[in-house]
């Protein structure tokens, strides 16, 4: 351990020095991070060698012959396959489906936003649905459905594979359809966020689905969403500004 922390200093100190000499970072320095390269670069390909094949059982499923009928594509996942947090939504809407990406939409754009205040980008961390397909909405030109019991169970399977190939350290539920998929059972959220749960050991936090918050823009709700997410960056013993404390409040 002490070894990686030694290791680490190395590489953060040598980072001032590779902005100066970009062109010639020091030999002490270059091992550094090449050590740190070798000890976190296997780990990722072997996940995305393990995460492939899923991909691609996923991309072809018709377990839902109605789902499968009738969406653009399967949205599969993504994001870092390294992450400490794994957000988990519902199901692809249009913009998910046309664009195959989870959360691309006006949710999406607001989930963007607060991983950004938690200080990520989409790339640090991994987002993935219940479901892989756009629940069907037939008769209907827009609009969206949510996914029944039967769709869910389904499709559970493809994201406990996915839970259980990436590991984070925390999972963030999204709304209650996210609640009910990966704990088996429904409840208000308001029971149900701001505290900590767990699936297979992996510690849960719940919270509002994005498009909640769409429906209720008060700073009440906001911040409740914040305090949730503030729980998850003290988990992972992230530093927490003043400002970021702050926020809605
Ligand atoms: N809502 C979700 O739950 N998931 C998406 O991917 C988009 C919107």
């Amino acid at each position: 351990m002490s070894e990686f922390f030694s290791a680490l200093d190395s590489v953060l100190s040598g980072l001032g020095q590779l902005q100066r000499e970009s062109d010639h970072p020091p030999r002490a320095t270059r091992s550094a991070l090449e050590r740190l390269r070798l000890t976190s670069a296997p780990r990722r390909s072997e996940k995305a060698e393990r995460l492939a094949p899923l991909r691609e059982r996923v991309a072809v499923c018709t377990r839902c012959p109605h789902l499968a009928a009738a969406r653009i594509q399967t949205v599969f996942g993504t994001g870092n396959l390294d992450a400490d947090i794994m957000f988990i939504g519902e199901a692809p809407g249009a913009d998910e489906d046309r664009l195959g990406e989870p959360f691309v939409g006006r949710a999406g754009q607001l989930l963007t936003k607060i991983i950004g205040a938690m200080g990520y980008t989409r790339d640090d961390v991994y987002i993935a649905n219940v479901l892989k397909c756009r629940p069907d909405t037939p008769g209907r030109s827009a609009g969206n459905r949510p996914p029944t019991p039967e769709e869910m169970a389904t499709c559970l399977p493809y994201l406990a594979e996915q839970i259980a190939i990436i590991e984070p350290r925390v999972l963030v539920a999204l709304g209650a359809t996210a609640v009910e998929g990966l704990l088996e059972f429904r409840a208000p959220m308001s029971q149900l966020r701001g505290r900590w749960h767990s699936y297979h050991d992996t510690p849960l936090m719940i919270t509002y689905h994005p498009s909640y918050l769409l429906r209720n823009q008060s700073n009440t709700e906001k911040r409740k969403v914040w305090e949730d997410m503030l729980l998850v960056l003290e988990r992972l013993e992230r530093r927490i500004t003043e400002k970021q404390r702050g926020y809605f409040r």
